[in-house]
C-alpha cells in the first residue's frame, strides 16, 4: 500500500485548511481548467486550416485518448492522493530521473500553459472592449514574435502582449494571497463559462445549417495535416490542448476531504462533461458559419456573430471566454506552484520553491518565479507557439501515467487501488498510443514543436545534472502488494 512521510507541520495544516473538497468541487477544478483556450481559440483553427467540420472527428479521437489517460490518473489518484500528480506518479513508479523528466514536462503543462491561455485571453478581451465601442491599440496587444518555432520566429513590429501580463500579475497576486480567497471567485468564473458554452449550444443549435457542414472531410490539398484524414489527424493534435485540465484534479488531492473516492469521480466526471459540451461545440461552430472563415482569434464569437439574431449574445461569448480563460490561467499557475512547491520537497529544486509565506501561508516564492516567466513567455510568444509546447509536455506526462499503470500492474498487482481500471491490460497500453499518436501528429503538423522539445529537454537535464541529481531525495512513496 501507499505511504506518506509524516508532514511538516506547515503541510499539515494546509491539509487541515484544504480538505473541504467533495466530488462536486472537484469536478468543477476539472472543469475550470478544462474549458478554455482550446475549445474558444484553437477550435476555430483547427477546423479551417486542418479538418473542416470533420473537427468533430478530431475531438472524438482527443476525447478517447484523454479519456484512456484519464481513467489511468484516476486508478493512480485513488493509490497515491499528492499534490505532484504525474511527477509524484513518475516518481513512484520509474524512479528519479523519469520523475524529474516527467516534472519539467509538468512546468509545460501548468506555467507555459498559463502563459499561452493568458496570450488566447487577449484577443477575446480585446473584442469586448470593441463591443463596447472601445478600441486597444493592436501594438500593445500582440506578441513582438510571430511564426511556428524558433527557426521560423520573426519580429512582427508589435510591442508586447500588455493584456496578457497584466492578467497574469493580477492573479499571482490572487495566488499569493491566498488560494481560499481566490476559490470562490474561481468557482464563478467556472459557472460563468459553462453558463455561455450552454447558451451558444441551446441557441446555435437550431441555426445550424447541413449545407455549411458539406463537405464533412474536404479533400487533402497535398501537405500532410491540411484536410482530409491526415487534417483530422493533425487536428486532434491541437485539440487536444482543449481537454487539458481533468489531470489538475488530482493536484487537489491534498485538499480532498475523501481523495481516494472523490478524485477519480472529479476526474472522470470533469472530462465526461467537457466531452460532451464540446462534441455540440464543434457542430455549432462549424455548422451556424462557413468553417473557413474561422481562423480568427476568436472563432466563437465570430460564428455568433454571423446570425442577425443572435448579436446579442456575442459579448456574453466574450465575457464567458474571459472569465473561463483566466480560470484555466489561474488553475495553470496554482498548479505549477504545487508542483515545484512538491519537487523542491523531494530536493529537485532549491529550497526556496518550497518556502511558504508567514502570513499568507502559500508557496509565494514558487508562485514568484513561476509567475515572472510566464508574463515573460505571454507578453512576447504568440499563442500557438506556446500551445503547442504545453501540448507536447502534457502528453509526455499522460504516457508516463498510463506507463506507469502497465508497471505497477506488473509490480505491485495486488495493491490496494480504490478505483481499479476494468481491462487495464487494454486501457493503459490504449493510452500509451493514442497519445503519442497524437504527438506524432504534432511533431508532422509542426515539426519546430519536436525542435522545441529537444530544447527545453536539454535545459531540463542541465538543471537535473546541476541540481536534482546531488539533491534529490528517494521517493517517499512505496506501492506495495497487500497481504
Ligand atoms: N484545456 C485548457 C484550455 O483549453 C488548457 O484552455
Amino acid at each position: 500500500m501507499a505511504e506518506l512521510d509524516q508532514p511538516d507541520p506547515v503541510v499539515a495544516s494546509e491539509i487541515h485548511l484544504k480538505r473541504a473538497l467533495g466530488p462536486f468541487s472537484l469536478i468543477m477544478i476539472g472543469i475550470g481548467e478544462i474549458i478554455g483556450a482550446g475549445i474558444f481559440v484553437i477550435a476555430g483553427n483547427a477546423a479551417a486550416e486542418h479538418a473542416g467540420p470533420a473537427v468533430l472527428l478530431s475531438f472524438v479521437i482527443a476525447g478517447v485518448g484523454c479519456f484512456f489517460a484519464g481513467l489511468c490518473y484516476a486508478e493512480f489518484a485513488s493509490m497515491i492522493p499528492e499534490s505532484g500528480s504525474s511527477y509524484t506518479y513518475a516518481y513512484a513508479t520509474m524512479g528519479r530521473f523519469m520523475a524529474w523528466f516527467i516534472g519539467w514536462n509538468m512546468v509545460l503543462e501548468y506555467l507555459v500553459s498559463a502563459a499561452g491561455v493568458a496570450a488566447g485571453w487577449s484577443g477575446y478581451f480585446v473584442s469586448l472592449l470593441h463591443d463596447f465601442g472601445l478600441s486597444f491599440p493592436a501594438a500593445w496587444a500582440n506578441a513582438p514574435l510571430a511564426g511556428t518555432g524558433f527557426q521560423h520566429l520573426h519580429v512582427t513590429g508589435d510591442i508586447m502582449n500588455l493584456p496578457a501580463v497584466v492578467l497574469i500579475a493580477g492573479l499571482s497576486a490572487f495566488l499569493i494571497v491566498g488560494v481560499r480567497e481566490s476559490a470562490k471567485f474561481n468557482g464563478l468564473m467556472v459557472l460563468t463559462k459553462v453558463g455561455i458554452v450552454l447558451l451558444v449550444i441551446l441557441f446555435g443549435l437550431p441555426f445550424v445549417h447541413t449545407g455549411n457542414l458539406q463537405p464533412f472531410l474536404p479533400p487533402n490539398q497535398g501537405p500532410w495535416g491540411k484536410f482530409g484524414i491526415s487534417g483530422i489527424f493533425a487536428a486532434s493534435g491541437m485539440i487536444f490542448f482543449a481537454y487539458i485540465g481533468f489531470e489538475a484534479v488530482s493536484v487537489a488531492a491534498q485538499e480532498a476531504k475523501n481523495p481516494r473516492r472523490d478524485l477519480p469521480i472529479g476526474i472522470l466526471g470533469s472530462l465526461v462533461i467537457c466531452t460532451v459540451l464540446y462534441m455540440f461545440m464543434a457542430v455549432v461552430l462549424t455548422g451556424i458559419t462557413d468553417w473557413r472563415t474561422l481562423d480568427v482569434p476568436d472563432p466563437v464569437s465570430f460564428a455568433v456573430s454571423k446570425i442577425p439574431q443572435l448579436k446579442w449574445l456575442v459579448p456574453w461569448i466574450d465575457v464567458g471566454a474571459i472569465a473561463g480563460l483566466a480560470s484555466v490561467a489561474f488553475i495553470s499557475l496554482y498548479g505549477q506552484s504545487r508542483v515545484f512547491y512538491s519537487m523542491a520537497r523531494d530536493g529537485f529544486l532549491p529550497p526556496a520553491f518550497s518556502a511558504i509565506h508567514k502570513r499568507f501561508h502559500t508557496p509565494h516564492i514558487g508562485t514568484y518565479v513561476t509567475s515572472g516567466i510566464a508574463i515573460l513567455m505571454a507578453a512576447v510568444f504568440p499563442f500557438d507557439v506556446l500551445a503547442e509546447l504545453v501540448s507536447v509536455g502534457t502528453l509526455l506526462a499522460f504516457i508516463a501515467v498510463c506507463a506507469g499503470v502497465i508497471i505497477l500492474r506488473i509490480t505491485a498487482p495486488r495493491a490496494r487501488r480504490q478505483f481499479r481500471i476494468a481491462y487495464a491490460w487494454f486501457v493503459a497500453p490504449a493510452g500509451v498510443l493514442v497519445c503519442a499518436f497524437m504527438m506524432v501528429s504534432l511533431f508532422l503538423s509542426s515539426p519546430d514543436t519536436l525542435s522545441r522539445l529537444v530544447i527545453w529537454t536539454a535545459i531540463g537535464l542541465v538543471i537535473f545534472a546541476v541540481y536534482g541529481f546531488w539533491h534529490a531525495a528517494p521517493s517517499k512513496w512505496t506501492v506495495a502488494n497487500e497481504e
